[in-house]
């Protein structure tokens, strides 16, 4: 199965951005996960278009956009725009997902939709045909390093045995407290991408954990 590790820049030094973009860049990982958070769908701010640019100018690698915001169909374009190869919407944030879903596609993006620990799985049910990935939320979203939460990889194999039964291709994304002790079961479960911040960047060897996690 497709295994893919897509760093959280969040966690990097905001202060040598390019430096730890550039690492990402030659790392063996194959997305740069970019967390926009708008202090209102989540108790945080993180950043907007002028530091994914900022990103973007230092890789060529695609953009896992993950957004925290409420009404996210607002800045679709703009994410696009700024370069976003992948826009990944809250369940929680949008009324109607299949529009959004549209919006996203038109914009020349792959289209994902992310749940909160909460949420349970069923709800992807009517749009998951839709979908080029689906993010498993296994901490409460706002805040990178946190603790994963225990119970999150039997969302992952509810979400694996669905798509596997419905034939599709969509792919499985967990972000939150994913570190070299969960890697191995997390793609055990039937995660196809993971995403890790805090694990990546305060490790002593940064594109070395890459790695670690990439053949956990
Ligand atoms: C949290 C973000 C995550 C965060 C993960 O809301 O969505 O992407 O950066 O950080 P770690 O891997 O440190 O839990
Ligand atoms: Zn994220």
């Amino acid at each position: 199965m497709k295994r893919i590790i897509s760093p959280s820049m969040l966690s990097s030094d905001f202060g040598h951005l390019e430096r730890d973009t550039l690492m990402v860049d030659a790392s063996v990982a194959e997305w740069v996960h970019i967390d926009v958070m708008d202090g209102v769908f989540v108790p945080n701010i993180s950043f907007g278009f002028p530091v994914m640019a900022s990103i973007r100018r230092a890789t060529s690698k695609p953009l896992d956009v993950h957004l925290m915001i409420v009404q996210p169909e607002r800045y679709v374009a703009r994410f696009a725009e700024a370069g976003a190869s992948l826009i990944t919407v809250h369940h929680e944030a949008v009324s109607d997902m299949p529009s959004c879903i549209s919006l996203i596609h038109d914009s020349g993006s792959l289209a994902g939709v992310s749940i909160k620990p909460a949420t349970p799985v069923s709800v992807l049910e009517p749009y998951l045909h839709l979908l080029d990935l689906v993010l498993i939320m296994s901490v409460e979203p706002g805040f990178g390093g946190q603790s994963f939460i225990e119970g999150s990889f039997d969302k992952v194999r509810e979400l694996r045995r669905i798509i596997d039964e419905r034939n599709l291709s969509t792919l499985i994304e967990i972000d939150g407290g994913i570190s070299d002790s969960n890697a191995r079961a997390a793609f055990d479960a039937g995660c196809n991408v993971l995403v890790a911040g805090a694990a990546v960047f305060h490790a002593p060897d940064p594109a070395a954990e890459i790695e670690k996690l990439l053949n956990a």
